[in-house]
């Protein structure tokens, strides 16, 4: 496999620039506003992908909507991670055809990481005419010319060959809020574990060069952003695949001293690459929230084995043990799967104590779902569908509890939290995040708050989130 980092050059992203403004012209001499509708399916590098996209299409000219009805331009940035996602994608895409049919003019994209797969292109191609545009995560920061060749010409566009990857920096963004920003840092993953899409649809690890993330950061605190994310499928190995010095806590590290008040968190890590260095860089840096998400996917050797996880449980448990030595408060988050092929009920219940043992503060519970073209989809899966339900059933249950027990432990607490938006639930006038990201809604408080943060006294708990009430209201 070609693993060569290819870097968009600045001329390239001025020439798809250049077509925004070509896109630009034509829409200002017609009397319309012309809309687009950006509809993100799944994690939260398509969100940050989604925002490039939106940026490029205020560049050219488009407001923006959240009605098909109402949109020349249509893009879905979807999600092939589990079969139930991509199913929904195509129900959705599938209702288009009237959209369409009202609205003859419109333009139909679907990016992402279905894009990528050949069998979904190829259904696209056949059964699904009215979509006009299909790329891929590689080529995303081409989008500006693909949509000037329909435009212009009319007929379909598939940009979904399997390049190795590239970084394309410059590329304009519209972002969803004022006070969260997520920062790409690296694309792609290396590890091939067996049930997952992710390595063949968005290529391999490639991490964007310091520099250019810390300016990207710096211009985000000066903007006034609280609460940074830094994204990448494995973040643990950024660095790697550049040959500098800088590894991924130099990298937290060197955004630390970014003069501010706010927040840094990231996602996702894999167990095996986190590092002591890292979780010591995470316990005297105080701009890191205190809160690591790192998904063990099963607590059984051998089908973590089978997974290609390259780690075990002992393992795992003891980087928790070091991690939770370096930051005592954490909040400690992980993703599971259940059902994975071969599993036996017996190595599930190793999961269920696992996850006891840990005492996680929530997790993202899945079905194991095959993936065409991965590993894990040829291997015997003999267990009814019946109970690995069962057992997916039996594992939420047990995480509620421990989740119920952890959230009642904040009650009387007080705790600085950012305060992230209005609450649209009855009686309560905001929502504001701890420092290891639990929801808190608040009773009462003005809505310029958004964007501060405040002492939070914690005054009751669910399974779910907390409530609480403003210090200072009450001295
Ligand atoms: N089936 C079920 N869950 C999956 N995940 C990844 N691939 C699959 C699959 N084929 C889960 C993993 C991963 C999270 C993002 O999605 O738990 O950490
Ligand atoms: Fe998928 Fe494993 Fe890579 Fe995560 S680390 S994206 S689960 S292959």
């Amino acid at each position: 496999m070609d693993t060569k980092t290819t870097r968009v050059s600045p001329a390239d992203i001025e020439r798809q620039l250049g077509f925004c403004e070509k896109i630009a012209e034509r829409l200002a001499a017609q009397p319309k506003e012309y809309m687009a509708f950006v509809d993100t399916y799944g994690c939260q590098q398509n969100e940050a992908d989604s925002e490039r996209i939106r940026g490029y299409l205020r560049a050219m000219g488009y407001g923006f909507t959240n009605d098909e009805n109402a949109a020349d331009v249509i893009v879905i940035n979807t999600c092939a991670i589990r079969e139930h996602a991509e199913d929904r994608v195509l129900g959705n895409v599938g209702a288009l055809v009237h959209a369409k049919r009202r609205h003859p003019g419109q333009i139909i994209c679907l990016c992402g990481c279905m894009a990528q797969e050949e069998h979904v292109a190829e259904k696209l191609r056949q059964s699904y005419r009215h979509v006009d545009i299909v790329f891929g995560p590689h080529a995303l920061w081409k989008f500006p010319e693909l949509l000037y060749r329909v435009l212009t010409r009319r007929g379909r566009v598939f940009e979904n060959t399997d390049e190795p990857g590239s970084i394309a920096e410059g590329i304009p963004v519209v972002r969803q809020g004022k006070v969260k920003a997520w920062v790409s840092i690296m694309y792609g993953c290396n590890n091939f574990c067996t049930y997952c899409i992710v390595p063949y649809v968005r290529g391999r690890e490639r991490s964007r060069l310091p520099q250019d993330v810390l300016s990207e950061v710096e211009a985000l605190v000066a903007e006034g952003y609280k609460d940074i994310t830094l994204l990448g499928q494995n973040v643990n190995s950024y660095g790697k695949d550049l040959g500098l010095e800088t590894d991924f806590a130099d990298l937290l590290e060197a955004i630390n001293a970014i003069p501010g008040d706010f927040l840094i968190r990231f996602m996702t890590s894999h167990p095996r690459d986190a590092s002591q260095k890292l979780f010591e860089v995470m316990g005297w840096c105080e701009k890191i929230a205190p809160v690591f998400h790192l998904p063990v996917q099963a607590g059984n050797d051998r089908v973590l084995k089978a997974m290609n996880r390259h780690y075990d449980r002992a393992t795992y448990l003891d980087k928790v043990r070091r991690l939770r030595q370096q930051v005592p408060d954490v909040v400690l988050t992980s993703d599971i799967i259940v059902g994975f092929p071969g599993e036996t009920t017996a190595e599930f219940e190793e999961t269920l104590s696992l996850i006891e043992e840990v005492g996680y503060d929530a997790l993202f519970t899945f079905i194991y779902s095959p993936r065409e073209g991965t590993p894990g989809a040829k291997m015997p899966d003999p267990l009814p569908m019946s109970e690995k339900k069962a057992n997916f059933q039996r594992l939420v249950d047990a995480q509620n509890a421990i989740s119920a027990r952890k959230h009642a432990a904040y009650v009387g607490k007080i705790l600085r939290c950012l305060v992230d938006g209005l609450c649209d639930e009855e009686g309560f006038a905001l929502t504001a995040r701890t420092p290891g990201n639990r929801l808190v809604r608040i009773a009462q408080g003005e809505e310029d708050l958004i964007g501060t943060f405040q002492e939070i006294e914690i005054t009751g708990a669910n399974t779910w989130s907390l409530w609480g009430r403003l210090k200072r209201e009450n001295g």
